[in-house]
């Protein structure tokens, strides 16, 4: 049987109730059979400081780490003040540095987030999606996620209800898993 792809999915929230882990949460439920979804944690990741890039923190090595041996990666990104949460920057930040050792470099990657706006975080998706040039990240242009007034998407346990959201995550894991396999001159072990 073939290898699985693996996915990294990484939510920009630290929220114990957040609907963007949400998100993710629903991602592994719909993910079909030839990837695996790994979700990381963001919790554990320090405040940037780049005296400490010579050194760098456990947590960090081992986000590095779980990034390069991803075939691709998901992110659910909340939308704060019209762009990427710190949370999420932070994050990027980190895994991008030192200069000339990007961790991000060339991973195809998806985009989802949830709100309870009337945007569905559109607008931080595209502060993403200009970060991602700079990363040399390959995000997919479709299925967009845009999870519009979430706190009518989702049960009181956090659980995506909206049939119609989680059939467009099965629909953006099918794509990125597709896409991998296709970039990846072998799926890693
Ligand atoms: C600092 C801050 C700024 C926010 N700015 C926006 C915004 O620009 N657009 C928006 O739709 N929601 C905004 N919100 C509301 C978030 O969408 C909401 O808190 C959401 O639940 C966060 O995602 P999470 O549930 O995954 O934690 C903001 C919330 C915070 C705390």
């Amino acid at each position: 049987m073939e290898k699985k792809v693996k996915i990294l999915g990484i939510a920009g929230s630290l929220r114990k109730e957040s609907y963007n882990r949400g998100l993710l949460k629903a991602a592994l439920e719909v993910a079909p059979a030839d990837c695996s979804l790994e979700i990381f944690d963001l919790s554990d990741i320090p405040l940037y400081n780049q005296d400490e890039e010579t050194n760098f923190p456990k947590s960090v090595a081992n986000f590095k780490a779980k990034i390069r041996a991803a075939d691709a990666i998901l992110f659910a990104t909340p939308e704060y003040n019209y762009s990427i949460p710190g949370v999420l920057k932070n994050a990027l930040d980190w895994a991008s540095r030192p200069y000339g050792d990007n961790a991000w470099d060339d991973k195809p990657v998806g985009i989802m987030g949830a709100s309870p706006g009337l945007q569905g975080t559109s607008r931080a998706q595209y502060h993403l999606r200009q970060v991602f040039v700079y990363l040399n990240m390959h995000p997919l242009n479709k299925p967009e996620i845009m999870i519009a007034t979430a706190q009518d998407k989702f049960d009181a346990k956090g659980n995506l209800t909206d049939p119609k959201a989680r059939q467009k995550i099965g629909e953006l894991l099918t794509a990125l898993t597709a896409c991998a396999m296709t970039r990846c001159t072998k799926v890693k072990s």
